[in-house]
């Protein structure tokens, strides 16, 4: 399959995941004199992340050019164990010293999911210095994958699913009985690249109908992530690609 790459293990998967970054990176900046980096949450790209602040990576890219944005975030204080910001700044952002100008996160000390959404809707419009109807254009997102094939937080027959307009939103997931806040389909499909890393044998089932199932983004979201004009690559284990 031509946008897959398999890997042995996690370890290989987050080394060629690191080099593509690094590789987008110093074309944008060489471009643009900056790098919109979307990153994801989740485990998974934990180890990427572990990665790149080491003196073999982090020397490789001028990091205080980079911008940081999240694909997602769960509605809870970025000082939670479960907030998606504090996983990356603890593995990456901190050993980077990256000034917070240049992190631009979810705002989740907003105590209504969707004036979180709203706000990071409108940091965006503003730092792209987008008009009404315009999306953003990250020159790379970072997205994982989950065993029901959801991605970011666009969970299986949730609204967000279906959004059209916005740029992000607040996503009531029943399953969680919670609210999930995600860049939409729009804002991700823009992106110049768009790199999904997906490890472990609980995953091969979701992968295989993502990438070769019949078409149901309702049941399978992650099937709808295709950039209108980027590159998509696939970075999948071998455990999660054991059904392809
Ligand atoms: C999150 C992520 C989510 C994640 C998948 C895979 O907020 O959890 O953004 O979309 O990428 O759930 O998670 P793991 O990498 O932990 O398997």
């Amino acid at each position: 399959m031509k946008n897959v790459k398999k890997f042995k293990d996690l370890t290989d998967l987050s080394a060629f995941a690191a080099k593509q970054i690094i590789s987008v990176g110093k074309r944008a900046i060489k471009k643009n004199d900056r790098f919109t980096l979307v990153l994801a949450g989740g485990s998974t790209p934990k180890l990427l992340y572990q990665l790149l602040k080491t003196d073999e990576y982090k020397k490789q890219l001028d990091w205080q050019k980079v911008i940081f944005f999240l694909g997602d975030e769960r509605d809870v204080s970025p000082m939670s164990d479960q907030s998606n910001f504090r996983m990356i700044s603890e593995n990456l952002l901190e050993a980077l010293k990256i000034p917070n100008s240049n992190i631009l996160r979810w705002n989740t000390e907003i105590i209504k999911a969707e004036e979180v959404a709203e706000n990071y809707e409108k940091t965006i419009k503003r730092f792209f210095g987008l008009q009404n109807g315009e999306f953003p254009q990250f020159d790379m997102v970072l997205l994982g994958m989950g065993d029901d094939g959801h991605t970011a937080s666009l969970f299986p027959a949730t609204p967000a699913l279906h959004e059209t307009k916005r740029i992000a939103v607040n996503n009531w997931v029943e399953k969680y009985d919670a609210n999930r806040l995600t860049l939409t389909y729009p804002a991700i499909n823009n992106a110049g690249n768009i790199l999904f890393l997906v490890s472990g044998e609980e995953k091969a089932e979701a992968v295989r109908e993502v990438l070769k199932g019949a078409s149901n983004f309702e049941k399978f979201p992650s099937q709808k992530i295709k950039p209108v004009k980027g590159k998509l690559l696939w970075l999948i284990d071998k455990g999660a690609s054991s059904e392809l």
